[in-house]
């Protein structure tokens, strides 16, 4: 038979030992609170770059032509795409696999999501307002590309397409045309 006093004993060194526990968990968050509010006040206000919706497609970054995937000095690749309702521009973003992608979008109208199944890019597209995500895809295939912002009675239909391909297809295709797209599914 085990001492009452024992058991109690070994009851309250758990006990103790979960405190612990419970507390390094607590201080670690709180932590971690505290960093992240002293980073980013050290950082400078969050970027804002505004555009007037109204001439998005008169001039600027998001005429027509200049939308798709463009392939900078450095080997990265911007992609500049338009929601508007219901559908974006371009349906479908070509993009090739690991390599850096700064994504750069923006609405005509209203307010509309933009995600990309599988990935975390999950941005919405504000009017007036530019929207930039980096991203980088490891593999090749499709995935979709939906709105996920009610944006009117369309709202359903609105969805477009990437398809990442490999870097050589890529390179092929970028040395014909200065802004890729592949508007068509393959
Ligand atoms: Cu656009 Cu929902």
């Amino acid at each position: 038979m085990s001492d009452p006093h024992q058991a109690a004993h070994v009851a309250e060194q758990a006990e103790t030992r979960w405190v612990w526990v419970v507390g390094i968990v607590v201080a670690t968050l709180l932590f971690m609170m505290a960093y992240m509010s002293l980073h980013w006040i050290t950082m400078p206000p969050q970027r804002m770059e505004t555009i007037n919706p109204g001439t998005l497609h008169l001039a600027g970054e998001f005429v027509e032509a200049n939308l798709g995937s463009a392939t900078e000095a450095d080997g990265s690749v911007t992609v500049r795409l338009v929601g508007n309702q219901y559908s974006f521009t371009p349906q479908c973003v070509l993009v090739p696999e690991n390599t850096p992608i700064v994504i750069r979008a923006t609405s005509a109208d209203v307010v509309h999501g933009f995600s990309v199944t599988n990935t975390n890019i999950n941005v919405n597209l504000i009017p007036g307002y530019v929207s930039t995500f980096h991203a980088r895809f490891k593999e090749t295939g499709e995935h979709t590309m939906p709105c996920h912002e009610f944006c009117g009675v369309g709202h359903a239909a609105m969805w477009a397409h990437v398809k990442v391909v490999d870097k050589e297809t890529y390179a092929r295709l970028a040395q014909q045309k200065r802004r890729l797209s592949c508007a068509e599914r393959s």
